[in-house]
């Protein structure tokens, strides 16, 4: 493997049981994962040992369905607040990084600024946002309202919002609290710079009150894939997450985001391009394939219908014959691109209600490779050498076995191909992912090396 061999970024998408809507009831799940601290510090730690780049969170803020039958048999209801979870994994591990999920739609961007600003202070620069603005239209009665915000609407205040969160980030220069107990001067105040914001949807004055970030700013992660998702990502995301079920998705989708960063005077290596993969991995491709029938015998079929209703955006199919087709659907104010995703391929396919709710019972319409290591190494290994993708977010069916099964059969094949890290050779998420650490825009140093880099 020479030195120069580009290698890709690993993300462990933590999620309860596991990614696999039956995979609490896989013998070996840790069925009380949503609500068992030591699970969650076992699988941080085994992530590190694995030199993942980081463990990601997502969130709803709040039960996504209360459809109490499929409530009553699905281990989705219960799980800690991403950022609580993540402070708390920050101190019992040390270099891997730590990606939260947290909502533009109900929450204030202070408090967000400050949390994440703070985790990352805790962390020493590992902290990632993972920005959304709520896919489910449930999450709004939590929040002093009857409907979900607007698709359109919600991404104008996200990007407001980002703003905001980002002008706080950086009300501090580097070495501002000078802390001089001889002069008595404790901070430069040269150095601080008041946001004073005032726009449609917030106003906010700062400064933030933590110190400026270790890694200039906490990694802005997206993973909105609709028109205005995409433009958004293409704006002010550093990473950016995506479901994918072909290569050629993958690549189009790739391609989309090179031109729309072009448009705003961003190089494409400032953005980490990583969809989901769902591996279940065996020895043999019929011990995969095993692993996977074991699951899919699992799915009980009011939880696979109330799963498709969700992912498709809360669309009841209740009136129409499970195992009759797809019927149209009305255009959902919620993940836009996810049911284009989901229509897409029970048309390509033609596959039945029934049939597409087994097929996203694992992934929710992202990649699943059933394989051996060397399959699953082949998958990832032509995405992203292809330029479909720069890193992978992986999907294990069940925890904790389903990620074991991937650290020791698949991570050794691709070690083998120069593909991933051996060891870390930073400390921070930016250095994990390989992305420039910010300067402070208004700083004469980053100013100069702007105009170095511009020139
Ligand atoms: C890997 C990944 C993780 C996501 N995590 C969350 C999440 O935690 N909470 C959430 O509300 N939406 C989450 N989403 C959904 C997106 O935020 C977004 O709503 C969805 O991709 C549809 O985007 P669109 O409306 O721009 O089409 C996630 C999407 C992806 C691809």
């Amino acid at each position: 493997m020479s030195s120069s061999q580009r290698q890709f970024s690993l993300g462990a998408f933590l999620m309860q049981t596991g990614h696999h809507i039956a995979g609490w009831r896989h013998p070996d799940a840790q069925a009380d994962a949503g609500s068992n601290f030591r699970h969650y510090v076992a699988l941080a730690r085994k992530a590190e040992a694995a030199k993942f780049d980081a463990v990601f969170l997502a969130d709803a803020v709040g039960v996504r369905s209360t459809h109490l039958p499929s409530l009553a048999r699905t281990a989705r209801s219960d799980h800690f607040e991403p950022l609580t979870l993540l402070a708390a994994l920050a101190a019992v591990t040390e270099r891997i990084g730590l990606i939260a999920t947290v909502s533009t739609s109900f929450n204030e961007p202070f408090n967000v600024a400050r949390k994440f600003a703070s985790l990352d202070q805790i962390s020493g620069g590992r902290s990632g946002w993972n920005l959304v603005t709520s896919s489910g239209g449930a999450e709004a009665l939590n929040f002093n309202r009857e409907s979900h915000f607007a698709h359109a609407l919600r991404y104008e205040r996200a990007a407001e919002f980002h703003d905001v969160v980002t002008g706080l980030w950086d009300s501090w220069e580097e070495d501002s609290f000078v802390r001089d107990k001889q002069s008595g001067i404790y901070l430069d105040t040269e150095k601080l710079h008041v946001l004073g914001h005032k726009g449609t949807h917030f106003q906010v004055h700062g400064p933030l009150n933590v110190n400026r970030s270790p890694q200039g700013r906490p990694v802005v992660v997206q993973a909105g894939a609709s028109d205005a998702g995409k433009e958004l990502a293409a704006r002010t995301a550093e990473v950016i997450f995506v479901a994918h079920q072909t290569f050629e998705e993958a690549k189009a989708f790739a391609a989309d985001i090179g031109g729309r960063l072009a448009r705003h005077g961003r190089r494409r290596d400032e953005v980490k391009i990583m969809p989901g993969i769902f591996p279940v991995v065996g020895r043999t491709q019929s011990e995969a394939e095993e692993k996977f029938e074991q699951l899919q015998s699992l799915v009980d079929p009011v939880v696979g219908l109330a799963l498709l209703s969700t992912v498709l955006g809360d669309i009841d199919l209740s009136g129409h014959p499970v195992d009759g087709p797809v019927p149209e659907l009305p255009e959902t104010n919620g993940p836009k691109s996810r049911q284009q995703l989901l229509v897409d391929l029970a048309r390509r396919e033609g596959l039945t209600i029934r049939q597409l709710y087994l097929r996203i019972a694992g992934a929710r319409g992202h990649q699943q490779v059933v394989g051996t290591p060397q399959q699953i190494a082949d998958q990832l290994q032509q995405w992203f050498e292809e330029g479909a993708a720069d890193g992978f977010n992986i999907m294990a069916p069940w925890f904790p076995g389903g990620l074991d099964d991937f650290i020791e059969l698949v991570l050794p094949e691709l070690r083998r191909r120069g593909l991933f890290r051996n060891e870390y050779s930073g400390h921070t998420l930016r250095e994990h992912l390989g992305l420039r650490k910010p300067g402070h825009p208004k700083s004469a140093s980053t100013i100069k090396d702007e105009d170095r880099l511009a020139a």
